[in-house]
């Protein structure tokens, strides 16, 4: 978990490379580990899912609504970037290949002290602005 303030008004970028065999990682803007405003998880395959991105929150350690729309602009060992705006009514997250997916902040708050990125990816960038 990192601890970086992201609040309203922000925009965060996240560069990465999913390894060779990833099956699937995400990026999670949270309060704690039972409560995320926004998990964007891309699914090489996982679960029955085969190239679909998941978008979910989670409140007190139940997941709520998925939403499953959008590309899937991931390829193994190849670097992505995913930009996520933040208007404080929703979460805009943008893709490599510019599309986006429009995330209500069901939680509601104008900052999220934590963000979180797990799985099978390595960083190679992270910035808020
Ligand atoms: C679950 C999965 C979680 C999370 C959630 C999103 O099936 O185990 O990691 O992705 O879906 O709705």
């Amino acid at each position: 978990m990192l601890k970086t303030t992201f609040r309203a008004g922000q925009t965060l970028t996240i560069g990465g490379v999913p390894t060779l065999k990833a099956e699937d990682f995400s990026v999670n803007i949270c309060t704690d580990d039972n409560n995320i405003a926004l998990h964007v998880n891309p699914r090489f395959q996982y679960h029955d899912d085969k190239k679909k991105v998941v978008f979910n929150s989670c409140q007190g350690g139940s997941w709520e609504q998925e939403i499953r729309e959008g590309e899937f602009p991931f390829f193994h060992g190849t670097e992505f970037k995913i930009v996520i705006k933040f208007n404080g009514k929703d979460f805009v997250v943008t893709f490599s290949d510019g599309t986006n997916v429009v995330f209500l902040n069901r939680i509601g708050l104008e900052e999220y002290p934590f963000i979180n990125i797990h799985g099978d990816c390595s960083i190679t960038s992270f910035n808020i602005v």
